[in-house]
């Protein structure tokens, strides 16, 4: 099944590396970050897990829950967790799903039959505290993913989510941000109260309203 931004995302039960999981349940009202890699004990993969595992406190601080899958056996993941905390210098402490039957790649389209019929790619679906779909990437094997950028994203969807604002191309937070479309420049003066750059009359900058600079 095919998802798309917008939808709910499928609730599931699966075994992970931290015993047996129903994902709403362990979601609680946080926002949830589900990603796949292809297979265990390769090399790229264990970088992103790594990246993930030393990036704890910076998802904790914004509310997110991690968790990774493959279609790789519980007891597989247990033994490559001790080579991923030794290699990388850190410490896995969130669940790696156990998909060996493939159930939750299929709710999260995570198997693309022409990359690989057997295994998921690189995947990574952000969800919100009301379990919609808010973002979806999909890299190839080859292509370890940025998890920095990851987090610059849910920077930008936690901040628009509150205020009617877009983030520009790079931005980062603490930077400007871009007035919303449907907010016309007169209600604009007055939601925003630390001023509007009008470049032109669809671009339209202000501070990040949500900070203090
Ligand atoms: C890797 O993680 O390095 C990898 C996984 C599957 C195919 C190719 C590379």
């Amino acid at each position: 099944m095919s998802l798309r931004l917008g939808d709910t995302a499928p609730n599931f039960k699966a075994k992970t590396s931290l015993g047996d999981i129903d994902f709403y349940e362990y979601l609680g009202d946080s926002w949830g970050i589900l990603f796949s890699h292809p297979a265990d004990y390769t090399p790229v993969c264990t970088t992103e897990l790594g990246r993930t595992a030393a990036l704890k406190d910076e998802f904790a601080k914004r509310h997110v829950k991690v968790l990774a899958l493959s279609v790789d056996p519980v007891d597989k993941h247990l033994s490559w967790i001790n080579d991923i905390n030794e290699t990388q210098h850190c410490q896995v402490e969130f669940p790696i799903i156990a998909d060996e039957d493939k159930k939750v790649s299929e709710l999260y389209d995570f198997i693309h039959p022409n990359a690989s019929a057997t295994s998921t790619v690189r995947s990574l679906v952000i969800i919100g505290p009301d379990k919609t779909v808010k973002l979806i990437i999909t890299y190839p094997a080859s292509t370890g993913r940025n998890f920095v950028e990851v987090l610059r994203v849910v920077d930008s969807l936690q901040l628009t989510a509150n205020y009617s604002v877009a983030t520009p191309a790079n931005w980062k937070a603490g930077e400007k941000v871009i007035v919303a479309l449907n907010v016309n420049t007169e209600d604009a003066i007055k939601k925003f109260p630390k001023g509007i750059d009008i470049v032109k009359p669809y671009l339209r900058y202000t501070p990040q309203p949500n900070i203090d600079l």
